[in-house]
C-alpha cells in the first residue's frame, strides 16, 4: 500500500480516477490507545464500523483485543485476528449463526432482549449429546432513552420494566456469567445519555435482585463533525464511573464498551473529483449509494478541503451541496459543505472523518462504489483527541494484505 503524507501529495501524483479511501491508520491507533488508556474496562472494537484491514490493524496494535460482532460473515472475518475476544452483541441472531459462532469458532458471548431469543441461544449451543453449555456468558440488553444522540437505536432492541427483570432471572439460571447492557445511539454528544442509562440498569438490578457479572456500556461514544462537537470524552468516562459506582453490584464486575463511531471516524478520509458545477452544487464521484450515505440519510456535514491546487487564504469559503454520480436524485448530500468559492470542475476534495460506517455502508448501484485506497500520514480534518505524540506501542498485528 502507497503511503503519502497528505491528499495533496497523492493527487498530484495521481489524480485518481475512481473515489479514494485514504486511511490513517495512526488516528485510529491513537483513539484506541485514548480509550484504553481512559475507560476503566474491556474496549470492544464494533466492527461494523469500518473493517478496512488496515485500520483493524491499527487497533490491533495499539492494544485492541476485543470485537463486538454482529453478524456471521462479521465473525467470519474477525476469527482470524490472533488472540482476539469476539463479542457476538446483536440481539437478534439466527439459530445458524448462533450454532456457528459456538461450536465452529468457540464464542461464547451473546447478547439478547427476548425470551425467545434465549430460547435459542440454550437450543443451539447445545452439545451433540444434548448437554447444555455450560460457559455461556449472557448480556441482557435493556432499552435505554437516546438523549442527545445522531441516531437513536432505542426502538429496534432492548426489553424493559417486568419483563427485562424476568429475562434477567431466566438468564441467570443458565449463564456462567451473567451482564446488562445497553446502546445509548449513536454520536451521543453528551453524556448525560449514560447517566441515564446506568439509572436504568441500576432499577433493573434492584427490581430482578439478579447478582450481575458483567456491565457493558455498549457505544455510542462521538467523534466531531463541523455541526457537531461535542463534550470532551473525558467527561463520558467520568459520568460512567460516577453511574457505576452507585451501582447494587458486587466488586469486581467486569466492564465493557463497545465503540466503533468513536475510534474510527477520523481514521479515513474520502477524496472525490468535482465533475461539474452547477451553482453551489457539485457533482461529485461518490455519492450517497457509496461513502456518503450518512450524509445524505441522516444529514452528516463532513469537513471538506480542496486538495488539487493551493487556495489563498483570503478567499471566501462559500457552503456547497453536493450530487453523487448515480442517476438517482436521492444521491445528493445537503451539508453544507464549505469550500472556497471558486472551486470547480476537475478539482479533488477531500472529505474528512468518514471513517465510521462510511466505507462500511458503500454499495455498487449503477456501477459505482469501487475504490483506490491509499494511506495518508497527515492528520485528520478534525480531531476529538488531545495531541499526543503518536508513537506507536503494542505488538503489531501480522497482517497478509
Ligand atoms: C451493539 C452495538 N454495539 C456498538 C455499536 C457501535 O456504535 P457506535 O459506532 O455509535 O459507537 C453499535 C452500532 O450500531 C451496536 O449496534
Amino acid at each position: 500500500m502507497e503511503k503519502f503524507r497528505s491528499a495533496t501529495d497523492f493527487v498530484e501524483k495521481h489524480a485518481p480516477v475512481r473515489p479514494v479511501l485514504a486511511a490513517r491508520p495512526h488516528a485510529a491507533a491513537k483513539a484506541a490507545r485514548w480509550f484504553l488508556e481512559h475507560f476503566p474496562g474491556d474496549v470492544a472494537y464494533a466492527y461494523k464500523a469500518n473493517a478496512s484491514v488496515f485500520l483493524i490493524g491499527a487497533l490491533y496494535g495499539a492494544g485492541i483485543r476485543n470485537f463486538d460482532v454482529a453478524s456471521i460473515a462479521e465473525l467470519e472475518d474477525a476469527v482470524t485476528i490472533p488472540n482476539a475476544n469476539l463479542h457476538f452483541m446483536h440481539p437478534v441472531k439466527s439459530r445458524f449463526a448462533i450454532r456457528r459462532a459456538y461450536h465452529d469458532f468457540g464464542l461464547n458471548t451473546f447478547a439478547l432482549d427476548s425470551e425467545d431469543e434465549l430460547q435459542k441461544i440454550i437450543e443451539e449451543t447445545k452439545s451433540a449429546s444434548g448437554a447444555l453449555a455450560k460457559d455461556l456468558n449472557l448480556f441482557l440488553r435493556v432499552a435505554v432513552p437516546a438523549i442527545n444522540s445522531r441516531i437513536p437505536l432505542e426502538h429496534k432492541f432492548g426489553i424493559a420494566g417486568d419483563a427485562a427483570a424476568k429475562l434477567l432471572v431466566k438468564t441467570r439460571q443458565v449463564a456462567a456469567q451473567v451482564g446488562i447492557t445497553f446502546h445509548v445511539g449513536s454520536q451521543t454528544t453528551t453524556p448525560d445519555a449514560y447517566a441515564a442509562a446506568l439509572e436504568e440498569v441500576h432499577k433493573l438490578i434492584v427490581m430482578s435482585g439478579v447478582v450481575i457479572d458483567r456491565l457493558d456500556v455498549g457505544g455510542g461514544f462521538p467523534s466531531v463533525y463541523p455541526d457537531s462537537r461535542p463534550v470532551d470524552l473525558g467527561d463520558f468516562i467520568t459520568v460512567i464511573e460516577d453511574g457505576v459506582k452507585l451501582l447494587p453490584m458486587r466488586e469486581g464486575v467486569r466492564l465493557m464498551c463497545e465503540p466503533g463511531r468513536a475510534l474510527v471516524a477520523e481514521a479515513e478520509s474520502l477524496i472525490v473529483r468535482v465533475d461539474a458545477r452547477r451553482g453551489n452544487e457539485l457533482y461529485i464521484n461518490d455519492g450517497s449509494y457509496g461513502v456518503l450515505f450518512d450524509a445524505a440519510h441522516l444529514n452528516f456535514v463532513f469537513p471538506t478541503q480542496i486538495v488539487s491546487r493551493a487556495i489563498e487564504e483570503r478567499e471566501e469559503m462559500i457552503p456547497f451541496s453536493l450530487y453523487g454520480p448515480t442517476c438517482d436524485s436521492i444521491d445528493h448530500m445537503a451539508g453544507p459543505f464549505m469550500l472556497p468559492a471558486s472551486v470547480q470542475e476537475g478539482d479533488y476534495i477531500e472529505i474528512g472523518n468518514v471513517g465510521a460506517y462510511g466505507r462500511a455502508l458503500a454499495g455498487r448501484f449503477n456501477g459505482y462504489g469501487a475504490y483506490d485506497d491509499v494511506i495518508l500520514l497527515d492528520q485528520p480534518l478534525l480531531s476529538i483527541y488531545p495531541e499526543i505524540e503518536d508513537v506507536a506501542h503494542g505488538s503489531e498485528m501480522p497482517l497478509s494484505s
